[in-house]
């Protein structure tokens, strides 16, 4: 797999090729509350953690996660899990430098540039969950569609919550 995908002044960096300072950044990001309160584990995740996470994403092709940079300014993180060279499909995650604002475009804009272009899927998948507006309208705004909605998917802040399901097809297939 490339190290680093380009597309206009944007790098996508994979986590497995970044210096230390960087994986420093991106757990500082991971745990910051404005961002982990979206995800399925809002817990605080520790240096330990966080480096066998990123150690063990080399013996795992289907995973993969890049840091996203503008030159030198962290634009956030983009995700594809669940690679399936079969199905040609994946699933996509994302989560902003919580210090900027309106930076999810050219994040989704990249991961799906490495998703359908370099790596030529037909179909990306992902989970939301249905309080998060802003990431809903990112993602409506991207074009991808509604799929689905898995009832009472999630156990967060001491209730089940709805998890939506979006996808979106290679536009050149
Ligand atoms: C989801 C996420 C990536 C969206 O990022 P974003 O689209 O850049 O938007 P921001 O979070 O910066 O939101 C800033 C505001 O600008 C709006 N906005 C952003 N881009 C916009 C655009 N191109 N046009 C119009 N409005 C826009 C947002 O809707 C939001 O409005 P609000 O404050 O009224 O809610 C980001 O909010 C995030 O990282 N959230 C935490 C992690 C997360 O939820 N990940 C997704 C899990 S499925």
């Amino acid at each position: 797999m490339a190290k680093v995908f380009k597309f206009e002044n944007i790098s996508a960096i994979n986590f497995v090729d970044l210096p230390k300072e960087d994986l420093y950044k991106i757990l500082e990001i991971r745990n910051d509350p404005r961002i982990s309160k979206w995800m399925y584990n809002s817990n605080i995740v520790s240096l330990q953690i966080h480096l066998d996470f990123i150690k063990n994403l080399k013996s795992m092709p289907s995973n993969a996660y890049w840091l996203f940079k503008e030159q030198d300014t962290i634009l956030g993180v983009g995700s594809l899990t669940r690679i399936n060279i079969t199905h040609k499909s994946a699933t996509l995650g994302l989560y902003k430098n919580p210090e900027l604002s309106r930076v999810g475009d050219k994040i989704i804009q990249g991961l799906e540039h490495i998703a359908f272009k370099a790596f030529g899927l037909h179909t990306l998948i992902l989970e939301v969950i249905e309080s998060n507006s802003r990431a809903i309208n990112l993602y409506k705004r991207n074009n991808f569609c509604y799929a689905g909605c898995l009832k009472e998917f999630v156990y967060i802040n001491k209730s089940y919550q709805d998890v939506i399901l979006y996808q979106k097809i290679n536009p050149s297939c």
